[in-house]
């Protein structure tokens, strides 16, 4: 039988103190609000439902960015876990199998955590995934004997002895959508905050006579973000074991401490990142690539023995073939270079195409747009583009073709020709003695000013 996910992404998060919604402020690159569907998506869910509050409509945005299918549900008004599901529920009609809830808040939680859960449920009708905390403060607590749970007290509600108890309740939870629908809507709200607590349903379900029992995972996986500091320390966290993850790989760091990951950042085996490169979302570095050091690569792929930096920018769409050089301050974007093409200094490719072999001189800028749409470049294998070349787009340089330096080039050069775009140069004998001798003389002497 199939599996459904809802995920409850309404809060605020008024401790961030921002007017950001909390599921939408980034770690590693992506919004938390994708790190937990990314963990969701381990269990294959058949529906998946976001449950946004606070921010719906970006939330929802976001959420459909990463799950094109997700089914998007309002909750007008956070009165609690448990009233979220609510509002989830109607939405998963039809529907029969397991149903699996978790945070958008919680963005290390593994999809691995997540199938055990599932998995669990072969011993339990509910499963309640737990942890040990270091210091439990804060958390709902799981008052269980072995892996049997009695019922979960929130912390607001505990009694000094129940406080006392660091078995804690991760908020994922597990059980057939049947005894969601059946015992959700018997939880009251008569507790200290007056919110409807999903927790309740583990002492509904006891009620019944049912098992519920909890899955055991590690503190750290289950770390949920409240503030800008828990935001912080767990970037910090996720960029310690991205690092740790890309030695263990192969790859070569010069200054691990100093380069910055995302999410789906993928480095092959003896790739050579330099210090202070920053990996934004998307980018693929095959084995033996070279980035050297201040590059800032996103949405691009760089291949085998190519070669960039120091200090390149790499933004979405560059896609370079294998033995590509990339020199200082060149910005690629939109832009496939093929096998063995140079940018070396000082330039600007958008929205082209370099064939293999081509060499573009320092200060080539290829000028794409023209303040109303975007137009493309094409540049021919092996052609030679004079340092300080303006390519007007739309243009096509042929193959073997060259630019003289200079130039502002706005029709095409055919294969093997020359496109020279630039007054002709004059010389005048004696020009320069002559102007700087009138000017030393007309200067007026000391004191006569
Ligand atoms: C919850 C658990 C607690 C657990 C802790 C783990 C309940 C009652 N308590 O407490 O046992 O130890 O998480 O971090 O479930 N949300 C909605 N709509 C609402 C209320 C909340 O979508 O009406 C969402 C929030 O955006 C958040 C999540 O549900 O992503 C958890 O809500 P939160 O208020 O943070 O619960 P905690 O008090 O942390
Ligand atoms: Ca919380």
């Amino acid at each position: 039988m199939g599996t459904a996910l809802i995920v409850l992404a309404a809060g605020e998060g008024t401790r961030m103190n921002s007017d950001t919604p909390k599921v939408l402020h980034r770690l590693a690159g992506a919004p938390l609000l994708w790190h937990a569907l990314r963990a969701g998506r381990a269990l294959e869910p058949e529906r998946i439902v976001v449950v946004t509050g606070f921010g719906a409509e970006a939330v929802a945005r976001a959420a459909r960015a990463a799950e094109p299918e997700a089914l998007i549900v309002h909750q007008p008004e956070r009165r609690g876990t448990a009233d979220a599901v609510a509002a989830a529920l109607p939405a998963l009609g039809g529907f029969a199998g397991d149903l699996v809830v978790l945070y958008g808040d919680t963005p290390f939680l593994r999809g691995e955590t997540l199938a055990a859960l599932a998995g669990a449920r072969a011993r339990h009708d509910l499963v309640v995934l737990g942890f040990e905390a270091a210091d439990p403060t804060g958390y709902g607590r799981l008052l269980a004997q072995g892996d049997s749970v009695e019922r979960i007290v929130e912390h607001a509600d505990a009694t000094p002895e129940e406080r006392a108890v660091t078995l804690c309740n991760s908020g994922v939870v597990c059980a057939d959508i049947g005894l969601f629908a059946r015992l959700v809507p018997r939880i009251g709200n008569a507790n200290r905050k007056g919110e409807y607590y999903l927790t309740d349903l583990a002492a509904l379900a006891r009620s019944e006579g049912l098992g519920v029992g909890v899955l055991r995972c590690d503190e750290a996986e289950t770390l949920g973000i409240n503030t800008r500091a828990e935001l912080a320390a767990a970037e910090a966290a996720f960029q310690a074991r991205a690092r740790a993850a890309a030695l263990e790989a192969g790859v070569a760091l010069d200054d691990p401490a100093s380069v910055i990951f995302a999410y789906d950042t993928e480095i092959g085996r003896d790739a050579t990142i330099g210090a202070h490169v920053v990996f934004g979302p998307g980018v693929t570095v095959e084995s033996g690539a070279e980035i050297r050091a201040f590059c800032h690569l996103e949405g691009c792929h760089v291949s085998r023995g190519a070669v960039v930096g120091p200090f390149a920018r790499l933004r979405p769409g560059a896609e370079l073939a294998e033995d590509v050089r990339v020199g200082n301050f060149v910005e690629i974007k939109a832009a496939v270079l093929d096998e063995g093409a140079k940018v070396n200094h000082l330039a600007y490719v958008g929205d082209a195409h370099v064939g293999a072999g081509a060499n573009l001189g320092a200060g080539t800028i290829t000028c794409n747009y023209d303040g109303v749409s975007k137009h493309r470049t094409e540049i021919g294998a092996g052609a030679f583009i004079g340092s300080d070349t303006m390519l007007v787009a739309p243009v096509r340089i042929g193959a073997g073709a060259m630019t003289a330096s200079g130039s502002v080039i706005t029709m095409d050069v055919p294969d093997g020709a020359l496109g020279v775009a630039r007054a002709r140069q004059q010389v005048r004998p004696g020009f320069a003695a002559r102007f700087f001798a009138r000017l030393r003389a007309a200067r007026p002497g000391p004191g006569e000013a």
